[in-house]
């Protein structure tokens, strides 16, 4: 680390070279307001001009955009000069000039990073009236919607999708005034190959990209009268509390439980049980397509931005997905059908939600083939951020609530292996506990798999030996890293038996729909919060995997049941009508 000296409002500083001056101002304790420069670089278009400060030496001759000028020798800077402060209110007064102030209507608000730079920089009064760029509000895909009124141009969300996906659903249009982001020839999202994962909502500074959302139609359903019954996905818990004031990777399943009862709804259960059964019917179809000779690698398909991706940009590999439906589905399709049968009431009173970490949940809950005889598994979708705004509004205070349980009857327990379904690696690792033990007949010794585990987005692979049947595995999360294994198998060159896919990188803990993680709204946070945020997030699961007393989807109890009562044994014919569906190629562009 080359070592440089500088000055920061007249002390001297000495600062690794190859930081920004937003960074190295940062390491000496200064905070300079940034919008477009997001996560270390992963954006630096410097379109914004908010982290304007006035500087003299190393290269530097009065005003420089800090997130992009390099921290050099001799640099003498100033943050608070008046030059450098109205510099910056005028950059965010500009911005502002172009925005829809809608404020109170905005979902964002509260989150939204331009009014924080306002309030910073004391942006307040309109300065700039006048004309405004024409607005594209697009609503016509099921998971995101996008509003151009409120877009800052500040390239976060076209790096993002580019960084994650290699996709680039997302560029720049038009020119100078005209300028929007948007789909190619600004289609609208339902229009063009996005895969829906909403990752570039996670990103996004502004109310410009935000999920869909459906708490209205939850509100409808429970005034309806009928049974609304909700289900939590895993990584919903491992983040809901971040929303609420707690650090980081602090589980809040007890209190996230008592709050969705007194939303009024009818039963609350975990997707767990819902990804045990995934395992029971992956797992055995797995080996299925390892003993008859089945297409190989199988790939997994609970993550619906993959499926996507899959269907469109590798209509050829379609066969290789799993084709179980992913755990909410199926925990829908069974409240649907045995629940119903059970509790005799019928399915057409039944309302189901489901709360996700992902923002494609939301058009996975839509496609056709999540239908059986014409009833949907699962009726709404509603992300962890749409969650704790449904628990904001109703008046609960989140952390005085008590912790509580689960509802119990027929599906409300689950194994250890089904909670890690939120990490990336977690299907594989629940899929070999169970695979090896119908294989061997017996307990795998350690029953973690750690050659699998990993919070970050890259591939992994292990070879395991079961008995004399080596199996080897890959896992990918964000479809940057997925492509390469899919290639391979195009290629004719893939060596694995089983592949996890999983949209996100890092899988579900970092969700599209998950709480946003911003350094500026997380005081008490670490500074390096943006590299280990995942990593936090994994472990609340893991430590609730080793708590559990059953750790594999076998040994759960009530799937057992389900099994002798109901479904007779994985992969039957009932299982098949219930619990499994199909794909289609799609055309990336059609018109
Ligand atoms: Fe530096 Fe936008 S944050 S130009």
């Amino acid at each position: 680390m080359a070592l440089v000296n500088i000055k920061i409002e007249g002390k001297e500083y000495q600062v690794d070279s190859s930081l920004t001056v937003l960074e190295a101002a940062k390491t000496c304790g200064y905070e300079i307001p940034s919008l477009c420069a997001f996560n270390h670089g992963e954006c630096n278009s410097g379109s914004c001009r908010v982290c304007l400060v006035e500087a003299t030496g190393g290269g530097a001759r009065g005003m420089i955009a800090s997130c992009v000028f390099p921290a050099a020798e001799g640099l003498d800077i100033h943050i608070s000069s008046p030059k450098a402060v109205e510099a910056r209110r005028r950059s965010v007064e500009l911005l502002l000039s172009n925005h829809n102030m809608n404020c109170q209507q905005c979902d964002k608000n509260g989150k939204c990073e331009l009014l924080h730079v306002a309030q910073i920089t004391g942006a307040r009064e309109n300065a700039f009236t006048g004309v405004r760029s024409e607005t594209t509000l697009d609503q016509l895909a099921p998971a995101i919607y996008r509003d151009t009124s409120k877009c800052i141009l500040c390239g976060r969300c076209i790096a993002r999708c580019s960084n994650a996906h290699g996709l680039g659903i997302l560029g720049f249009e038009n020119r100078g005034f005209k300028t929007i982001v948007a789909p190619a020839e600004n289609r609208s999202f339902a229009n063009s190959p996005c895969i829906q994962c909403g990752q570039c909502v996670s990103v996004c500074p502004t109310g410009a990209l935000m999920e869909k959302s459906e708490i209205d139609k939850v509100d409808d359903a429970i005034r309806s009268g009928k049974k609304v019954i909700v289900q939590a996905a895993p990584a919903v818990r491992a983040a809901l509390g971040e929303e609420f004031g707690y650090p980081i990777g602090t589980p809040v399943t007890g209190k996230m439980i008592a709050a969705m009862r007194r939303l009024g709804f009818y039963r609350v259960y975990d997707v767990n049980f819902g990804a045990d059964l995934t395992i029971m019917e992956e797992g055995h179809e797995l080996l299925h397509r390892i003993q008859e000779g089945g297409v190989l690698p199988m790939i997994t398909s609970c993550s619906p931005g993959w499926v996507n991706y899959a269907e469109y940009n590798y209509g050829d590999l379609l066969p290789h997905l799993s084709s179980c439906k992913s755990p909410h589905q199926m925990q829908g399709a069974i409240i649907k059908s045995y629940w119903a049968k059970e509790h005799d009431i019928d399915p057409s009173d039944i309302f189901v939600v489901s709360v996700m970490p992902c923002t494609a949940k939301k058009y996975e809950k839509d496609r056709e083939q999540m239908k059986v005889n014409g009833i949907k598994d699962v009726d709404a979708v509603i992300t962890t951020r749409e969650l704790a705004r449904m628990i904001r509004r109703s008046g609960i205070i989140f952390n005085r609530l008590p912790d509580e349980e689960w509802d119990q009857d027929i599906m409300g327990d689950y194994s250890g292996a089904a909670v890690i379904f939120g990490v990336t690696g977690g299907v594989m690792e629940a899929a070999l506990r169970t695979v090896y033990y119908v294989l061997t007949g017996k307990e795998h010794e350690m029953i973690k798999f750690e050659e699998v585990r990993g919070h970050d987005a890259g591939i992994r692979e292990a070879s395991i030996d079961i008995n004399g049947t080596v199996v080897n595995v890959a896992i990918a999360s964000g479809m940057k890293s997925a492509k390469i294994l899919l290639d391979e198998i195009r290629d004719g060159k893939s060596k694995y038996h089983f592949i996890e896919i999983m949209g996100c990188p890092g899988g579900c803990i970092n969700g599209g729909g998950q709480p946003y993680v911003r350094p500026v709204f997380l005081p008490n946070e670490a500074d390096d919060i943006l590299d280990n945020y995942k990593e936090k997030r994994a472990k609340a699961l893991y430590s609730e995997d080793e708590r559990q007393v059953v750790r594999q989807s076998h040994n759960n109890p009530q799937i057992v049941e389900l099994y002798e009562k109901f479904l007779e044994k994985p992969n039957s014919h009932k299982a098949h009508e219930l619990l499994h569906t199909s794909y289609s190629e799609k055309e990336c562009f059609p018109l």
